[in-house]
């Protein structure tokens, strides 16, 4: 097992711990935030949810960044609207990429949906350098939002 595999592995357990009996949906985003951030020493990590039609900023570790983003728009509107994870290699390739940071570099975007199907978040992460993410992360990441949202339909 590489070290990648074996750090997601100890936070999905520890997220696991982390949401269990929460039901507020602020709590266990800014938990999850702070584990993945800390463990796996990433520039940003953060959630955006669906508020009226638009994703607006919620918890996250890093840096300030944008507070709203459209439907369709950027790297997170964009996995909101095809309802699903998007990796982005090279910021600067990715066709209306909102840049918070020009110190991010590549990203992930992770759905979050509901008991209905309804996309209500994404889980939104950048590196300061290219490439960083591949199918491991996109394996997990989308454990740990099966996770959140499993905590936030109770
Ligand atoms: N780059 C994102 C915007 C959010 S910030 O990276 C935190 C996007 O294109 O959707």
């Amino acid at each position: 097992m590489d070290a990648k595999t074996e750090k997601y592995q100890e936070l999905v357990a520890s997220i696991r711990a982390l949401v269990d009996g929460e039901t507020d949906q602020i709590a266990v985003m800014s938990n999850i935030a702070a584990a993945i951030h800390q463990t796996m020493g990433f520039w940003w990590t953060g959630f955006y949810r669906v508020q009226q039609g638009e994703l607006v900023l919620g918890p996250f570790q890093g840096p300030v960044a944008c507070m709203h983003i459209p439907f369709g728009r950027g790297v997170c509107g964009t996995a909101w609207q095809q309802r699903q994870t998007i990796i982005v290699p090279d910021v600067e390739q990715f066709p209306g990429h909102i840049a918070c940071s020009s110190a991010s570099r590549s990203e992930i975007v992770v759905p979050v949906f509901d008991s209905s199907d309804d996309v209500v978040a994404v889980l939104d992460i950048d590196s300061e350098h290219l490439a960083t993410f591949d199918d491991t992360d996109r394996q997990y990441l989308e454990e740990i939002c099966g996770l959140l949202a499993e905590g936030i339909r109770k």
